[in-house]
């Protein structure tokens, strides 16, 4: 990836950390958008200790319109033009869908959904443009593809489930511009995401996880980083449009296994 300028959202912790720094590793330029600042400007300077060709950090609300646009310009303005963009910030919050206050279920809406839309468009506005395709990689998950129960887990299945519909169709139209659109499915993965997911503590995951994920363990961010960099690299060059499981087997099982 020397040669290559990636912007990461959600950079400042979990797999938009390890994304970033396994960019940074191979000699990119990476650009880290966080709404949490002192995060993503710590995770630069790993990065660039790691091998970045230049690195930054950018507080930035995918959510936000006006954000997003500020975080895409000031990420070229300091590693140059972008060719890569990981997609990947994401919120979880989860409550039984008849007591969802509306205001959780949007941010999570706002969050994964929008902000994803928000992401992409931008990098598309500027590869468009330049002319010269490019990569972008969304990070989905296995609740786009099935149901997980008494987890209360609707608005975040619906924001993904949306996001990988988004992925399929921005691919198809963005094809003609050689610009590759995928996302990544990573199963239980040990981030502090996981400590807020439903469920429950993460001491708690790593012992489901040894009885429910086929490889019986969680994932590691770096195992998912591995995914993501190929996607976003020209090893995956006629790869587009497609979602690139990295679940430890989840969505493999059955759930009827006995
Ligand atoms: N950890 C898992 O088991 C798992 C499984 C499947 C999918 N995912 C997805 O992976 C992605 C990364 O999650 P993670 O596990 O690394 O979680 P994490 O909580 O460790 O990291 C998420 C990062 O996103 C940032 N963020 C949150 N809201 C933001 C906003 N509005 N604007 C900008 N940044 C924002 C956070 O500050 C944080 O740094 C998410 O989209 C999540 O849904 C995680």
């Amino acid at each position: 990836m020397r040669g290559s300028a990636v912007v990461v959202t959600g950079a400042g912790s979990g797999i938009g950390r390890a994304v970033a720094l396994a960019c940074a590793r191979r000699g990119a330029a990476v650009a880290g958008l966080d709404i949490d600042a002192d995060a993503v400007r710590s995770v630069a300077e790993e990065s660039l200790a790691a091998g970045a060709a230049g690195s930054v950090g950018i507080a930035c609300d995918i959510s936000s319109e006006e954000s997003v646009q500020a975080g895409f310009a000031a990420a070229e303005r300091a590693v140059g033009n972008v060719d890569g963009v990981f997609a990947n910030a994401g919120i979880e919050v989860n409550a039984p869908l008849h007591e969802f206050e509306l205001e959780s279920w949007r941010r999570v809406i706002d969050v994964n959904l929008v902000g994803t839309f928000l992401t992409c468009r931008e990098a598309l506005r500027l590869l468009v443009a330049r002319g010269s395709g490019g990569s972008i990689v969304c990070t989905s998950s296995p609740a786009a593809f099935v149901g997980f129960s008494g987890g209360g887990n609707s608005a975040y299945a619906a924001s993904k489930g949306g996001l990988t519909a988004l992925v399929r169709s921005a691919a198809l139209d963005y094809a003609e511009h050689g610009i590759r659109v995928n996302a990544v499915v990573p199963g239980a993965t040990d981030t502090p995401m996981l400590a807020s997911g439903p469920s429950g503590e993460i001491e708690h995951a790593r012992t489901s996880a040894r009885h429910q994920v086929p490889l019986g363990r969680l994932g590691r961010p770096d195992e998912v980083a591995a995914a993501v960099v190929w996607l976003l690299s020209d090893d995956s060059s006629y790869v587009t449009g497609t979602h690139l499981v990295c679940d430890g087997g989840l969505l493999a099982k059955s759930a009827n296994d006995f």
